[in-house]
């Protein structure tokens, strides 16, 4: 069981435009870039764990349609297991990313497509592969109450879970409570601490505030990502802070979240403390950022090994 992680979560194809602003509605400008690639979240974490040394099951839902074809090519060419991963008849989802060509800032809308048809009770029936796993990584992009089931099966099992609520529902139904409370490691961004708190996140003390509001209201452990100055590890009134990593010239932050998310599910897996696992994650995000795309931009081990050695 060691080494395994098991992630819940949604695949889309991002479809990536550079160019120098947003159009208005109605408006249509000339860009100067496009890329088509794997992307989701759940994916997108998937890959960066399976890159960070672990043994991987992805657990989706895809269409048999070309997007749906490149999400399993993708799988096998990284060595994830997508055994559990099922066909539906609505056609694979997409993102569309806007990228500014200058800051590198984006803007994203997700049409989830056949992953969002994954229900309860298809991950109730594959509850034994989520009893044996390690750990348990969860996002939002598929329906709240299908990432409620995974996270009840995998707590009541005693496997480590983590939830990284992207992206937060503008509403806050009730469900989210139970979420935070089957969280053995809660990771949100700034902007989704200050939706799910009501508080804002713009200093080291406002997300120490709103680490606590999350711990209060039943994460075992918070760890809040805040961009490029590094993530904060908030624990029952000790705050670790895991400062972020010069890997080079940042070309593309997309995908961040994801590269850290998957990178400190794999450490934890391989037996490392949360702090040791927060830093290797924090230095894989450091490197996803210096490459274009999200899953393409996702480091291998040896490389997160030789950037914590050097630093
Ligand atoms: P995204 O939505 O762009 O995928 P995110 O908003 O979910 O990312 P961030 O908090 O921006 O997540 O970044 C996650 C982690 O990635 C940070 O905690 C940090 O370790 C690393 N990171 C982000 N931006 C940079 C940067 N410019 N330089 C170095 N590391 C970075
Ligand atoms: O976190 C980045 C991801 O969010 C992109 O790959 C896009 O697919 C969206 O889901």
């Amino acid at each position: 069981m060691g080494n395994t992680v098991l992630i819940l979560g949604s695949f889309v194809v991002d479809v990536a435009f550079r160019a120098a602003r947003l159009p208005a509605w109605g408006e249509t400008i000339m860009g100067s870039n496009f890329a088509l690639g794997p992307g989701g979240k759940g994916s997108n974490q998937a890959v960066a764990a399976a890159r960070a040394g672990a043994s991987v099951s992805f657990f989706s839902k895809v269409a048999d349609d070309t997007f749906g074809q490149l999400a399993r090519a993708t799988w096998a060419a990284e060595g994830i297991d997508s055994t559990l991963t099922g066909t539906s008849e609505v056609a694979t989802g997409a993102a569309a990313i806007l990228l500014d060509e200058r800051s590198g800032e984006n803007a994203i809308i997700v049409v989830p497509g056949a992953c969002f048809t994954l229900t309860p009770a298809e991950v109730e029936a594959a509850a034994p592969a989520i009893r044996a796993t390690s750990v348990f990584l969860a996002q939002l992009e598929l329906p709240l109450d299908t990432v409620a089931a995974g996270l009840r099966i995998a707590r009541d099992a005693g496997v480590t879970t983590i939830l990284n609520p992207a992206p937060a529902p503008a509403s806050l139904p009730d469900e989210l409570d139970e979420l935070i409370c089957l969280a053995d490691y809660f990771i949100p961004n700034e902007t989704e601490a200050a939706i799910l708190t009501g508080l804002p996140v713009l200093s080291i003390d406002q997300a120490e505030r709103a680490a606590d509001a999350l711990l209060g209201r039943g994460a075992r452990n918070v760890i809040l990502t805040l961009g490029a100055r590094g993530s904060l590890l908030r624990s029952a009134g000790e705050s670790t802070l895991i400062p972020a990593f010069n890997a080079g010239p940042v070309l593309e932050t997309t995908g961040a979240g994801d590269a850290f998310c998957g990178a400190f599910a794999a450490a934890l897996a391989s037996g490392q403390s949360a702090a040791g696992a927060a830093r290797f994650a924090s230095a894989a995000a450091g490197i996803s950022v210096t490459r274009p795309g999200t899953a393409p931009s996702m480091p291998h081990r040896a490389e997160i090994e030789a950037l914590l050695n050097r630093s």
